[in-house]
């Protein structure tokens, strides 16, 4: 999503990380990112003076459906709070670049893709999280798991957890896709093995396995 230059400007003038995690956070997200996230965002914080937050607070996150207690500081991402603040650690989505741009740590809040690097904690309490561990199991794996196993859509594997969210999300919203379609989907994740041909092979296998 392209920021204006108005949001840029204000995001200039006020550099702390929770402003910058909102802003940046909610527009890095890639493709699927909503729009009126941000807006809805926006339009919270010029409603409301939140009150500040400061040591550490416990934070109830409704993960892959069950709730989730942690203690972390306010500034904590929920994509350091999954991996290191929960006991068992939900570890699916990846620690890449921690600065939205990879798209490995991609999980879904409310349905939509967000790089969880970029999502506070604190602002993940009342929405549902799921990670690529919600989404299928091994031993019964969603249409997008499977058909990334059956089309080798991966090498090292770091990037295939956001992948595999992003596109699950995807083919709700879109379940007969072409591969320009699954390529536009899927610009916010990055493969640095370059197996991009074999995943969106097996997005467009996920596809039709679906409707058959
Ligand atoms: S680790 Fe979050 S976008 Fe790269
Ligand atoms: S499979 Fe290695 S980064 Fe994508």
């Amino acid at each position: 999503m392209t920021k204006s230059r108005d949001d840029r400007e204000e995001l200039k003038h006020d550099p702390g990380r929770r402003k910058f995690l909102k802003g940046v956070g909610i527009a890095g997200a890639g493709a699927a990112i909503a729009d009126h996230l941000w807006t809805e965002a926006e339009a919270k914080e010029k409603v409301s003076t939140p009150e500040s937050l400061s040591g550490s607070v416990k934070v109830v996150l409704d993960v892959n459906g069950q709730k989730r207690e942690a203690q972390v500081e306010p500034r904590t991402t929920l994509l350091n709070t999954l991996r290191n603040h929960l006991e068992p650690a939900v570890t699916g989505p990846k620690l890449v670049c921690d600065v939205g741009t990879c798209g490995a740590c991609t999980v879904l809040l409310d349905g939509k893709p967000v790089y969880s690097c970029l999502v506070l904690a604190v602002d993940a309490t009342n929405k549902k999280i799921t990670t690529v561990e919600g989404l299928g199991t091994p031993e019964n794996p969603n249409a997008v798991q499977a058909a990334f196993v059956e089309n080798d859509a991966l090498m090292c594997g770091f990037c295939t957890p956001g992948f595999v969210t992003t596109i699950s999300a995807y083919l709700k919203k879109n379940p007969n896709p072409s591969m320009a379609e699954v390529r536009e989907a899927c610009k916010g994740n990055f493969c640095r093995c370059g197996t991009y041909p074999r995943v969106f092979e097996a997005a467009l296998a996920a596809a039709k396995s679906s409707q058959a």
